[in-house]
């Protein structure tokens, strides 16, 4: 028997009916954006800085995992992270099992470039991505002459066998997904000639942005039904950058949120980004009603950011069209707080892709919002919230299920609800948003 590790135990959090929020903030770095920085430095031949870079669990995986293939990955004690990169097609054999953690963007988007490195690779990662999809990832990659061996159902853990003498692929993304999207370019990077992946719905752009960035070569076509053909010329030799992470829109949105359902707030939260492709939630408050300004516009390091200033607002139900769920796909458990404490339906559309995330979001949210005595249906794969213009009652325990987002989110509904709400474990939070607590404490949630 082994003795219990209290490292190892559960840590239960609870948030009760909050006063104003109020005063300035800064959320930890872009998710997306810190996954890509690592990897294209890790390739870039030269030195490569990262500020802003998001410590999270899932990031430091990510750092790990390049550490393991050969590159140089390191925080300097003034926070800036330096990368000395290898150069595409540099990557060495990992000698160990590569674990990722909670992080479907590391995996996905890592076994992308081991893809096509002449090298044997073998992922896993927590419960969760152990249950995540990978066939999304494996058939494509597949065709850049990569073998795999995966569980059942294409699930980790898995062995990748990646084709150093990779041709260039042209595939068409059946899911919207910006990680397939992304692990295809990256596998594309070390094949000879031009890989070209189209996208039927545009997905988040940041692995195109920074790619061109890096100083690849790479266009995107845009059709006038809104499809992208982005086309990426392989073998590029990728010069060393200087990163600036913005602030992420996606953990942005708990304290918007929070600041929204909170009578008598009026929060600041500095240097969000603001890319079209991510900004679906805010658009969304936005039709609710939401009083949110977003103050100096500015474009840091191929990325649009700004200060965002939101104060307490009615807020009323809306229709969110589907082909808006990409721009907003991480969010959809946090408006539906939103949603809840607004007056009237807000239906949001077509979430499929919420049912295979950290968690099965699309049920934690139904039930998690059920207990906490909000209505809401599910109607396919759609759900349905009333709100009555009032946060719903509280009073629940909610599981997180190791998923960072369902946790936060019913902590934000706690900060609102008549009557506390729980969460069996916040652990997870720390995978995008380490801080998330103290950060919600200084701006007056009362979280214990
Ligand atoms: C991400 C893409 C999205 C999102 C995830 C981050 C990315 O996943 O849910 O949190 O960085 O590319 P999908 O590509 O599966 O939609």
């Amino acid at each position: 028997m082994t003795a219990h590790d209290p490292a190892d135990a559960p840590l239960p959090l609870s948030a009760r009916r909050s006063g104003p929020l109020s005063g300035a903030a800064r959320v930890p770095g872009d998710k997306s954006i810190s996954h890509r920085a690592l990897m294209m430095g890790a390739l870039a031949v030269g030195r490569t800085t990262v500020e802003g870079l998001l410590e999270g669990e899932d990031v430091l995986r990510t750092a790990q995992a390049m550490r393991q293939m050969g590159a140089a990955v390191e925080r300097g004690a003034d926070g800036v992270w330096r990368i000395d990169g290898v150069g595409v097609g540099g990557l060495a054999e990992p000698a160990d099992v590569i674990d990722m953690g909670n992080a479907g963007t590391g995996a996905r988007l890592v076994m992308g470039l081991v893809a096509t490195h002449p090298m044997v690779a073998c992922f896993t990662g927590d419960a969760s991505l152990r249950g995540r999809p990978m066939k999304r990832v494996i058939a494509p990659l597949s065709l850049f002459g990569a073998a795999f061996m995966a569980r059942e159902g294409g699930r980790l853990p898995l062995a990748l066998k990646g084709n150093g003498a990779a041709g260039p692929v042209t595939y068409t993304v059946p899911v919207a997904s910006a990680q397939v999207k992304s692990a295809v370019l990256l596998a594309g990077l070390n094949a000879s000639g031009v890989t070209t992946v189209i996208e039927p719905v545009a997905t988040r752009d940041h692995t195109e942005r920074m790619l061109r960035g890096f100083g690849a070569e790479l266009t995107v076509e845009i059709a006038a039904d809104g499809a992208r053909t982005i086309s990426l010329v392989g073998q590029p030799t990728l010069k060393p950058c200087r990163v600036v992470v913005p602030a992420d829109p996606s953990s942005a949105a708990f304290p918007a949120v929070a600041a929204l359902i909170v009578p008598g707030s009026e929060i600041r939260l500095e240097a969000v980004g603001t890319n079209p492709l991510r900004f679906g939630l805010f658009e969304t408050l936005l039709e609710m009603g939401a009083d949110i300004a977003l103050e100096n516009p500015r474009e840091v390091a191929g990325e649009p950011v700004a200060d965002l200033r939101v104060r307490a607002s009615a807020l009323a139900g809306v229709s969110v069209p589907p082909e808006r769920a990409p721009a907003m796909i991480d969010e959809y458990p946090i408006l539906a707080v939103a949603a809840a404490c607004a007056r009237g339906e807000t239906r949001m559309r077509g979430l499929a892709e919420l049912r295979v995330k950290e968690s099965n979001r699309f049920d934690a949210v139904v039930n998690g919002l059920a207990a906490c005595g909000a209505t809401v249906r599910a109607e396919g794969d759609d759900i349905v919230v009333t709100g009555a213009g009032a946060p719903p009652r509280g009073g629940a325990t909610i599981a997180a299920n190791l998923d960072h987002r369902i946790a936060m989110a019913f902590l934000v509904l706690g900060m609102a609800a008549a009557e506390p709400v729980a969460i069996d474990d916040v652990r997870a939070v720390d995978t995008s948003f380490p801080g998330f607590a103290d950060l919600m404490t200084r701006l007056g949630a009362d979280l214990s």
